[in-house]
Formats: C-alpha cells, sequence, structure tokens
C-alpha cells in the first residue's frame, strides 16, 4: 500500500520587516544578513496572531482537497513555541476546522524535529488503519532577544500535510537515518518567551548530525548519493541549508526549496516542509517520479535523513500563485512596529488584519479568547 502526503499547504503572517531595515537600525552591513545569512525578510507577527490561528489558516487550506474529512481521525499539532503544557494547541485547531469528534489529539515538541516524527507516526497509523487520513500541522512563532546574533532568523509559518494512502504529492520511502545526542545548543525553558541558544555549536551540530544520518540513510537503502533527484534541508537561515546542501551534494542547486524562507525566516517545525513546497512550486520541470531527499534537525537533539518520491500528477494539487501572492502581499511594518509586536502591543489607531478566519482577541481569566471572522 502507498502511503504518503495527500496534501499540503502553509501560511504565514500577513505582516512582513525588511532585514534592510532591522540592520540599519541594529549598524549591522545589509550584505551580512542577505548574503552572509542568506535572509532578506522575516514575517512578523501582530498579537492578534499565534500559532493557533496560523495553523487554522494553513490546515483549512490543506484539507480543502480532501473529499471524506470525517477519515480525518487523529490530528498531531507540533510545535516549539506552544503556550500550555497541558492542553494540545491542536484541540482548537480541530474545533475552528469543525472536524469530527471521533478523533484523537495530541501535541509533539522536540525543537524543529517534530513535524519529521509526526509523519512517521503518521505512516505507521495508516499502514494499520488504512481507512483512516492524519491531519499535521507544524507552526512556529519564532522569537530571539533583541540585539543577538539570531535576531535577524527570527520568522514564523504554519504548515499543514494529510498523510493518507493513495497520497496525491509524495510516497514516502521505507528508508531513514536517525541521529540524536543529548547537546546544548538551543532551548527555550518553559519560564522564557524567548530562545536561547549557542548559534555555533549548534550549526556545528546540524552539519554532524546530516553526514552520520545520511551515511546511515545510504546503508540502509543501498542507494547512492546520485540517486538523490532533489534536496530539502531544515531551513533555520538559508545559509545553513545551502552549506548543508554543499557538504552531501556539492554540485547541486537548492534555490528552488529556499525560494519562500528566505521571506519568511525561521519557522522551525513547519521549516522543512515549507521548503517541500517552495521546491515543487517552483521546480519548472515536472518532478514525477523523482525523489527528494529531506533533511530534518530539531536541536538538543534529534536529526532524520529520509525519501519522499513525488506522484504523477503531484502538480494538480500545487497552489503555487496563491502561495507566492500570500508572501508578496504582505504589508511592510516599521521598525517601531516590530518593536511593539515584540511586547504584543500595536500602533494605536490601526487595524491589523489575521491572515485567516480566526482572530486571537485575548487572555481572560487564563483562557485563550478566539473570534472567528
Ligand atoms: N557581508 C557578507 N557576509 C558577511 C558579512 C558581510 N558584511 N559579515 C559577516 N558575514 C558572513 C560571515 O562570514 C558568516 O559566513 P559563513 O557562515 O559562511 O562563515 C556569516 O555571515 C555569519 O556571520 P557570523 O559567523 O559572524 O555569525 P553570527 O555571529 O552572526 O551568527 C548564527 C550566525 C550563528 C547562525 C546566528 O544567526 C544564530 O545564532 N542563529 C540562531 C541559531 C541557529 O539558527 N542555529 C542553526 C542550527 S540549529 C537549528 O537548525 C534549529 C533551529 O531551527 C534554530
Amino acid at each position: 500500500m502507498k502511503i504518503g502526503i495527500d496534501s499540503i499547504a502553509f501560511s504565514t503572517s500577513k505582516y512582513v520587516l525588511k532585514l534592510s531595515t532591522l540592520a540599519a537600525k541594529r549598524g549591522v552591513d545589509y550584505a551580512k544578513y542577505c548574503v552572509g545569512i542568506g535572509q532578506t525578510e522575516m514575517s512578523v507577527f501582530p498579537p492578534n496572531e499565534d500559532i493557533v490561528t496560523i495553523a487554522v489558516d494553513a490546515a483549512e487550506k490543506a484539507i480543502a482537497k480532501v473529499e471524506d474529512k470525517n477519515a480525518i481521525d487523529m490530528v498531531i499539532f507540533a510545535s516549539e513555541s506552544s503556550f500550555d503544557l497541558s492542553k494540545a494547541a491542536g484541540i482548537y485547531v480541530h474545533h475552528f476546522l469543525g472536524l469530527s469528534d471521533n478523533c484523537r489529539i495530541f501535541d509533539l515538541k522536540q525543537a524543529c524535529y517534530s513535524v519529521t516524527a509526526a509523519l512517521q507516526m503518521a505512516k505507521s497509523y495508516v499502514a494499520c488503519n488504512p481507512n483512516s487520513k492524519v491531519l499535521i500541522i507544524g507552526s512556529d512563532v519564532v522569537k530571539y532577544s533583541k540585539n543577538t546574533s539570531g535576531e535577524p532568523t527570527q520568522g514564523g509559518a504554519a504548515v499543514a500535510m494529510v498523510v493518507s494512502k493513495n497520497p496525491r504529492i509524495a510516497e514516502f520511502e521505507p528508508y531513514s537515518g536517525v541521529y540524536s545526542t543529548e547537546i546544548m545548543d538551543f532551548w527555550r525553558p518553559i519560564y522564557a518567551t524567548e530562545a536561547i541558544f549557542d548559534g555555533k555549536l549548534s550549526a556545528h551540530n546540524y552539519l554532524k548530525s546530516m553526514d552520520i544520518c545520511f551515511e546511515r540513510y545510504l546503508s540502509s537503502s543501498k542507494l547512492s548519493a546520485q540517486d538523490i533527484d532533489y534536496s530539502c534541508f531544515h531551513s533555520p537561515f538559508c545559509k545553513m541549508a545551502r552549506k548543508a546542501g554543499r557538504q552531501l551534494f556539492p554540485n547541486k542547486n537548492i534555490d528552488n526549496s529556499l525560494a519562500y524562507n528566505e521571506l519568511i525566516g525561521n519557522s522551525c517545525s513547519a521549516s522543512l516542509y515549507i521548503c517541500f513546497i517552495s521546491l515543487l512550486d517552483n521546480t519548472p520541470e515536472d518532478m514525477s517520479g523523482k525523489r527528494v531527499g529531506m533533511f530534518s534537525y530539531g536541536s538538543g537533539s534529534v536529526a532524520e535523513y529520509f525519501s519522499l518520491i513525488i506522484c504523477n500528477g503531484y502538480a494538480d494539487m500545487l497552489t503555487a500563485n496563491a502561495n507566492r501572492e500570500m508572501l508578496s502581499n504582505r504589508a511592510e511594518i516599521s521598525f517601531e512596529e516590530y518593536e511593539l509586536f515584540r511586547n504584543n502591543q500595536t500602533l494605536k489607531n490601526k487595524v491589523y488584519e489575521n491572515v485567516g478566519k480566526v482572530t486571537l482577541t485575548g487572555i481572560i481569566n487564563d483562557k485563550r479568547e478566539y473570534v472567528v471572522r
């Protein structure tokens, strides 16, 4: 039985900060951001948007082409920027989507790796329950402290995928290379709203983990590097993915996979899968039957290299123009607004729109209150 990704979509903020604006305010040469780090813009989020509101928008798009929505009997929400240590954020999303209550819903956490863990779980689940569909969401709003080396790599987005038998976009291959090790390269204690990191250590461990995973993948699959037609790498900032690409495949160009992340910034759990959407949307040739190598890295750390085979007819499932418009239609905000957003404030007398139908209106009696437009 073929199992894989049947539909996929992403969503991000309606607002963007140009990194040329940040560079000027921080007294940094803009070339460091656009060339050295490989980022030109970052999505920034007004206080009425959170990991749930963008997730609802991404998931609505992902399930739009799924005929039997009642077959979705598992929702897995992956995030490292969640706001609740008990209640699953996926329960809000499931509610706003109006999915069947005959459904298991839970959150997963392991830094930027957790969507990959969710895909592996979904693959096994559908193998045992062939008529079931699993909705997987990765949603993160990424914040580092002001004036740190991580600040220009902030961002955020949500990705949503439906995993099922007879997929229409990509089929899972059975091989994986995995590597886990305990390391303090990036973490967020429960009392902190911003991630703490050792940037150089994390970049070093990312590349080391990738080499080990790739070797294990090749050994278990009996494939060689030449058998990988296209590549996607977790992209905390695009230069990291480019370094990874050069290390594994000196001559391969991965620009098509990075077109969206360069404009969004780091979206942690969603990042690798936005690379995948970007690759599908921006590759001009027919990718049917081709193998895409995927490298997933979550600090702390867990890493995995696996592969997907693109399905015939996948192009009918893409929404490339809408994705490009979503990014190009974002409204540019000023540095002052960026600083206000960081403090959960906005300019007075200005209304900030949500990307989707759900708005976070406040937290009253410790309860998050959302309204549907
Ligand atoms: N023009 C062009 N390039 C310039 C430049 C200029 N004026 N000034 C500097 N550069 C280049 C540097 O030469 C360097 O290039 P190389 O990497 O090719 O050597 C690059 O810009 C970065 O400059 P620095 O080495 O000075 O690095 P930095 O102190 O600014 O920090 C960083 C960079 C470590 C990535 C930082 O952004 C960071 O800490 N980010 C957060 C952590 C992170 O993203 N880690 C990635 C792996 S962990 C992970 O993947 C999980 C996750 O999602 C976070």
